[in-house]
This record gives structure tokens, sequence and C-alpha cells, in this order.
């Protein structure tokens, strides 16, 4: 049987991340990526091509000429703030674009799908460890084009016979510990590069946004998730519905959380340097506390996070950007 495994968004952080993983496995990832936010260098496990999801004519040739046995998709435009600014263009590539591509796979007979969701479909926490049955109350359009997506593939799951796994990621990080790839995102806005950034002089300072939330240290507490972790659930997320098992949402979290100033504290400790930190006050719609429970991945995957530290988790990225900056 061919194991070609089509994967949109594919030259991205958790997309190449994925790929390496499947390569490893001995799938074959046939990756589509309009390069707007990926990198061409992220893709080196299987073809590229470059062409947007919504291309129905690109998308009908791959699968005709590649026959992929399952998809998952990562194509999507990632920024919450932006989001905020720009609803159109949220609404437009993450809602019509992926739901034209999901249209055209089930047109061509793919029916096996892997989604990228996120912890922002539910909004401003009720509960100390967010499990899937938290209500869905997402905060910004970015949360709420996901939570659409979720509803989509449910009803074509119902219509048109096709089933999904859709994973809900919180905080994602790390890197490849070969280097190859690694944690970049364009433009840069999560916490750990930004972070890494300030301490190898990319940026002037790091900018803590509100020290009095209800936390140890006053500062918002994350959820940070390595993606080779989120790598290995993907694998067993398409070999789930290659069994013939039902569809199903699950949480992806490391189940630990870590304040703004745990990971500063952490940067400065492993490099052995000093960061330069600003105070900002708190921006809207910025939860103190988003902590997963990935009770539901481990009951039916058999999955849990490896790599829980928090050492374990910037110091890829760390040696990963110093590697990607001197080189682009
Ligand atoms: N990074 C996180 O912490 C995080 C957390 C929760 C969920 N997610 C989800 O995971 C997925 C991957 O995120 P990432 O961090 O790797 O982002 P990324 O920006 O690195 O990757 C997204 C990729 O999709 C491509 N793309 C976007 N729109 C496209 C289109 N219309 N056609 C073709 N290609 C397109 C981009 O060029 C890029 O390569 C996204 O769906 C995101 O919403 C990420």
């Amino acid at each position: 049987m061919n194991k070609n495994i089509l994967v949109s968004g594919g030259a991205g952080f958790i997309g190449s991340h994925v790929c390496k993983l499947l390569n490893q496995k001995g799938y074959t990832p046939i990756v589509i990526d309009n390069l707007s936010t990926g990198y061409k260098e992220f893709v080196k496990w299987g073809p590229l091509i470059k062409a947007d999801i919504q291309d129905k004519k690109a998308v009908k040739d791959l699968i005709q000429k590649y026959e992929p046995i399952a998809a998952m998709n990562f194509a999507s435009y990632i920024n919450v703030g932006e989001s905020v600014q720009n609803p159109s263009k949220y609404y437009v590539n993450n809602v019509a674009n992926s739901t034209i591509f999901f249209e055209t796979l089930v047109e061509n007979n793919v029916k096996n799908v892997v989604f990228s969701s996120t912890a922002a479909v539910y909004g401003n926490p009720i509960q100390d460890k967010i499990d899937e049955s938290h209500p869905y109350l997402p905060v910004n359009p970015y949360g709420q084009t996901k939570l659409m997506m979720e509803q989509i593939l449910k009803d074509f799951s119902t219509a048109y016979n096709s089933k999904y796994v859709i994973f809900r990621y919180f905080n994602a990080t790390g890197s490849d510990p070969e280097l190859e790839i690694g944690e970049s995102h364009y433009p840069e806005t999560h916490l750990i590069p930004l972070v890494v950034d300030a301490l190898q002089g990319r940026r002037e300072s790091i900018t803590v946004f509100g020290d009095d939330y209800d936390t140890a240290d006053g500062t918002c507490v994350r959820d940070y998730i390595h993606v080779l972790d989120l790598a290995e659930a993907h694998v067993l997320g398409v070999e789930h519905l290659l069994a013939g098992k039902d569809s199903c949402i699950m949480n992806l979290g490391n189940g630990n959380g870590f304040s703004v100033s745990e990971v500063i504290d952490v940067v400065k400790k492993v490099s052995g340097k000093e960061i330069p930190v600003t105070s900002g006050s708190r921006r809207d719609g910025d939860p103190g506390t988003l902590v997963a429970s990935s009770k539901l991945a481990k009951d039916i995957l058999n999955w849990s996070p490896k790599i829980t530290s928090l050492e374990d988790m910037v110091n890829p990225v760390i040696q990963w950007r110093e590697k990607w900056f001197r080189k682009n």
C-alpha cells in the first residue's frame, strides 16, 4: 500500500516537524504550501507543491498523482492579535479556503483528515485544567475560525462519510534536536522565540505584559507543548483513522503551566546570560492561566508528552535560532 500523506502547511513550524516524523515512520509527506508564512527550506522529506489550499485544480492534480491515504491540515493564519485587527483575512483563509480544501479532499475520496485546532476555542478558562468538555467561548476571531472549522468537519463527516481527528494544541514550542528545522514564525509573536531573540540581540528587550495576574509570580501562565510531542500525536492520530477508528477531538498539552517570568529565567539559566526585560500593561483578552488536561489523548491514542521540562523545550530553540539567523 502506498504511504503518502497530504500535508497542507508542511513548510511551517509544526507541519515540517510532523513531516520529519512521518518520514521516519515510513510515510511520505506530500506538502502543499503557498509559502505565505512557511519556508521552502523546511520541506525536506517529500515533494513540495507550491500552491494555495483553495486552488482546487492544484489539490486535485496532486491527489491524482500521489493518491494520499490521508491528509493533515496545518495551513492557516495563526496570529491572534492580527485576527482582531484584520478578521476578514482570518475568516477567508482559515474558514473559506480551508472549507474549499476539505471539499476538494472529499470530492477526490481523501476522507481521513487530521486537523490543527487550538486552545483558543475555549476562551477564558473556567476550570484549572481545561478538558474537552470546557465551554467553547473564543474571545478572538482566530479561535472562532478554528471552532467553525471543527463544526464544518463534523458536518462533512455526517454528510460525506469522512472522518477526522481534531487536535487542540496549547502553546507549541521546541525544535528538531538535529536542528534541521526549528521554531520560526513569520512574523514572530511567540514568547519563547522572542525571549531567545532578546538573548541573542535580535531585539532590544522582551516585554512582560502584566505582572499582577492571580498567579504565583503575577505573570501569565501557559502550557507549553514540545513540537516533537505534537508530531508523535499526529502520527498516532492518522494511524487511528487508518485503522478505521472513530473521529475524535483531543487537547494536546503538557499539563503543566509555566509563567512568563519562569520562561525568561530558564533561558537566562541555560544560556548563562542576562536578558533585557521591560514591563508592559496587560493585553486585552489575555487570561492569567491556560493549562490543558490531555487525559483524553492518553485514553484514546495512548499519547502523553515526553519532553516536559522547560529547559528541554527552550534549549533547542536557542540553538536553532542561533543557527537559522547566522544563515538567513
Ligand atoms: N504554533 C502554535 O503554538 C499553535 C497553537 C495552536 C494551534 N496551532 C495551529 O497549528 C497549525 C500550524 O501552526 P504553525 O505554528 O506551524 O504556523 P506556521 O505559520 O509556521 O505554518 C502555517 C503554514 O501554512 C501555510 N499556509 C497558510 N495559509 C495557506 C494557504 N491558504 N494555502 C497553502 N498554505 C498556506 C503557511 O505558508 C505556513 O507554511 C495552524 O493551523 C495553527 O493554527 C498552532
